[in-house]
């Protein structure tokens, strides 16, 4: 697994970009917490965290991209606490982050210890492909279906969610995938 996404980093040469869903519904972060970038690829999301102001900490499996992440961030003056880890294995402790944002990464048997891991009123971003996406994976563990993250995330306070699907201008809006906001109360 690590050496598939390690070759693959080694043959980009990308700048990260942050998730739709981060950039967006960026008002409804905390001004300040520890943030994690869980399967933070080359760190899109961190940085953008660490550049609002958080504790941003980033975690993937290749090592690869988190080299890449470390130096973009010093590039950018930017402080990101970085960690090449397995997430399935290893998920974040509960009650240890204030946000937790997951782009472009599916893992269904993680969603009760991402809940576990939110702090009180601590906020998940959660953005990734959908089902009759033609971007994303074929392999159907990877994609959700319609309305999924609602269901993954129940027993949070839901604060924001697109499943755009195919309804209306299909020029517009985000299509390939779907994301929510959502938040564990107090
Ligand atoms: C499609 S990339 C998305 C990266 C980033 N979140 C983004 O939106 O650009 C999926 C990422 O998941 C990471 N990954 C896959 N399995 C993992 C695991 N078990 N633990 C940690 N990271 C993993 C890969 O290394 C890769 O960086």
């Amino acid at each position: 697994m690590a050496s598939r996404w390690n070759a693959r980093y080694a043959r980009m040469d990308n700048t990260p970009t942050p998730a739709y869903v981060l950039t967006r519904y960026a008002h409804l972060l905390p001004t300040e917490g520890a943030a994690l970038d869980l399967a933070s690829g080359l760190g899109g999301n961190a940085l953008f965290l660490a550049d609002c102001g958080l504790s941003a900490h980033a975690w993937d499996i290749s090592a690869t991209a988190i080299a890449g992440l470390q130096i973009r961030a010093s590039e950018l003056k930017l402080r990101v606490t970085t960690e090449v880890r397995d997430v399935i294995s290893q998920p974040p402790e509960p009650g240890s982050f204030a946000v937790i944002v997951v782009s472009r990464f599916l893992a269904r048997p993680l969603f009760p210890a991402l809940i576990a891991a939110l702090c009180p009123g601590g906020v998940l971003f959660y953005q990734t492909f959908v089902v009759g996406c033609t971007d994303g994976p074929d392999n159907p563990d990877y994609l959700l279906t319609p309305g999924e993250l609602l269901l993954r995330t129940e027993g949070l306070r839901i604060r924001a969610f697109e499943d755009s699907g195919r309804c209306g201008r299909q020029e517009q809006g985000l299509r390939q995938e779907s994301c929510i906001v959502a938040q564990k109360l107090l």
